[in-house]
């Protein structure tokens, strides 16, 4: 049903000024490891059993050396704008920013906006040797790492973003040990997702102070849904939404952590709560899916979820949603929860509230001719618009992703690109998506 809808009706005319983008990360796409220092992926994925295919990020899509290639591809696209991250192994590295500033060179030339993520999960291992995320200053070091980067590509820059989904790399890296450094620390991780909301405040402070007046941060959201009216799953799926969304945003937007939480982080929280609350210019919504969630499941025994392995101990279960296409990957695909959580948003947050940019969406399928795919962003961009509709303010919107690449503990399996990589000969095919965005992208601007 989706599919027909998108090829019989136009998508609707966004502003005229929405920024258009696609989104990448240095460890999923640049390869290269050999010229910058190791990251806590490089020691997770040399791990057997790690990643599901066995593989690692070594060469990924070699896009260090093919940079010059994935620009042409992005203006041939017709965005805006490109997020990237900004390896922070890489930045250590003697001559590591020389890559960055070839890259933004070469966005600049093409007349594309370069957006630079400084976080996106690849702590350099000498920084987890000594505790990582667990520790009070990695904050402080991030922030210097900050300062770095602006004082060598800020005359470039625009757009910054601190941070990516610090509530994955909480979750996934430090709670489940799915994900690098590979932790299992359970509601102990928690102190993580304070350092890295404090090292958000302070880069913030950095960057400004380095000239930047466009700063935003990309969390992951989605709509929680109650597994059914029952107390008991109500109360699951609260818990779960205020782990997801409210554990990042309210400390971020409202300046205080819900309650019961700010008396299990670490440090003088009041104090710290002035610095991440440091306005942001505006803010980032990473958007895949909704989750639906209950009460544990009585069975006691650990359950697999979307490529997870969740332990019993949880307070909370999630369940499959039903009635709804699934990806590759079995992520359901609703589009109309994006209307649902901006407006939730809006409704929460109010006059707090800055304007938002959608800094990921998009969904893993096989194949070049990747009808699927359309079909997904179509319905994503039309719930989009609904919200706009509805008086949401969303300044823009980046697929989720400009190529195929490193999915992380599940190696090159999931294809999120626009453009298809094959890994033998790192040749790159835009698919049948690229060509249809493009397109979209074109008649926005007619
Ligand atoms: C969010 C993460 O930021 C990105 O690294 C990942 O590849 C996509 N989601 C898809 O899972």
């Amino acid at each position: 049903m989706i599919a027909r809808m998108a090829a019989s009706e136009p998508v609707p005319q966004f502003p005229h000024d929405f920024l258009w983008g696609v989104s990448t990360s240095a460890h999923q796409i640049e390869g290269a490891v050999d010229a910058r220092l190791p990251s806590v992926w490089d020691a997770f994925t040399a791990e057997p059993g790690r990643v599901k295919d066995g593989s690692t990020a070594a060469v990924a899509c070699d896009h260090y050396h093919r940079y010059g290639e994935d620009v042409a591809l992005i203006a041939g696209l017709g965005v805006g704008a490109y997020r990237f991250s900004v390896s922070w192994p890489r930045v250590m590295s003697p001559g590591g920013l020389d890559f960055y500033d070839r890259l933004v060179d070469a966005l600049c030339a093409a007349g594309v906006q370069p957006v630079p993520t400084l976080f996106h999960w690849d702590t350099p291992l000498s920084v987890e040797e000594a505790g990582g995320w667990l520790k009070r200053d990695t904050a402080s070091l991030f922030a210097d790492h900050a300062a770095e980067v602006a004082d060598r590509i800020g005359d470039r820059v625009q757009k910054w973003i601190t941070l990516n989904e610090p509530a994955e790399h909480t979750l996934l890296g430090h709670a489940l040990g799915q994900h690098a450094p590979g932790r299992q620390l359970l509601f102990d991780a928690l102190p993580v997702a304070h350092h890295q909301l404090l090292a958000h405040g302070l880069a913030v402070r950095a960057l400004r102070a380095a000239g930047a007046t466009d700063i935003g941060i990309a969390n992951s959201h989605g709509p929680t849904w109650p597994a059914s009216d029952d107390p008991a799953d109500r109360e699951a799926a609260d818990f779960y939404d205020v782990l997801l969304n409210r554990l990042f945003a309210d400390p971020l937007l409202l300046g205080a952590y819900p309650e019961g939480i700010g008396d299990l982080m670490p440090g003088d929280v009041d104090a710290d709560l002035k610095v991440i609350a440091e306005p942001v210019d505006w803010y980032g919504i990473n958007f895949y899916q909704p989750t639906k969630v209950g009460a544990p499941l009585t069975s006691g025994e650990a359950t697999e979820f979307s490529g997870l392995t969740l332990p019993p101990e949880l307070p909370f279960s999630p369940r499959e949603i039903e009635g709804y296409p699934v990806t590759d990957f079995g992520w359901p695909v609703v589009p109309e929860a994006l209307t649902e959580l901006l407006l939730a948003f809006r409704d929460r947050y109010d006059d707090r509230l800055p304007p938002l940019v959608i800094t990921e969406n998009g969904c893993s399928y096989e194949g070049v001719d990747d009808q699927e795919r359309i079909a997904y962003l179509d319905g994503h961009l039309r719930a989009l618009h609904r919200a706009l509709e509805a008086g949401v303010d969303v300044r823009g919107y980046f697929v989720w992703s400009l190529m195929d690449n490193f999915e992380w503990a599940e190696g090159y399996a999931r294809r999120f690109g626009l453009v298809h990589v094959d890994y033998t000969t790192l040749e790159r095919t835009p698919k049948a998506s690229y060509h249809w965005l493009r397109d979209v992208l074109r008649a926005q601007r007619a």
